[in-house]
């Protein structure tokens, strides 16, 4: 073995060992986790799948023409009257109360904002209804973009 062969061999190793010995890597998360109990936490997850479900339903009727139907399905869902709705399961501390307040502030955001929304589209106008829905996705964007649960 000369000296030549050494270092290539000395090289390969350099290069595929640690690619081998890493595995792959996870991209940095940068969330702040949140810590909930169990109920909370799973609570929130339904509403999430509720919400995303009912923000479809709403573009769907939107798109209908059904502006008054869309405005119900959002205030009902998502909007400020949704608020509060797992107070006797929870004995008066739902996920709300888990979340940090930039989260809070967030999520009351995203109420206000399906709120006014319903209130737009009631009126009948489906640009500024379109309009308004932004401020709701807006809000998913930014919380989901900043936390998440433990
Ligand atoms: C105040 C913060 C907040 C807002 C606002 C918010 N989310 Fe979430 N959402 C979360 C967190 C936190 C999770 C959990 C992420 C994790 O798994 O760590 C989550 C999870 C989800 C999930 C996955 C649920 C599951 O477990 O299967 C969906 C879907 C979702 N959100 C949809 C939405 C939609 C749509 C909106 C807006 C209409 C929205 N969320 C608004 C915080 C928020």
């Amino acid at each position: 073995m000369n000296w030549r062969y050494c270092s290539i061999v000395t090289l390969l190793a350099g290069f595929t060992v640690p690619v081998f010995a890493s595995g792959p890597v996870s991209p940095h998360d940068a969330r702040q986790e949140v810590e909930m109990p169990t109920l909370q936490r799973s609570l929130m997850r339904e509403d999430m799948v509720h919400h995303l479900a009912a923000l479809n339903e709403v573009l769907v009727l939107l798109n209908a023409g059904k502006l008054k139907e869309s405005a119900d399905v959002a205030e009902a869902d998502m909007g400020l009257s949704s608020m509060g709705k797992h107070a006797a399961r929870t004995q008066g501390k739902g996920p709300g109360r888990f979340m940090p307040d930039g989260m809070r502030a967030i999520g009351i955001g995203m109420h206000t904002s399906a709120s006014e929304f319903a209130g737009i589209a009631r009126k009948g106008d489906r640009a500024a209804a379109y309009n308004a829905l932004e401020s709701v996705t807006g809000a998913c964007v930014a919380c989901h973009a900043g936390y998440r649960l433990k």
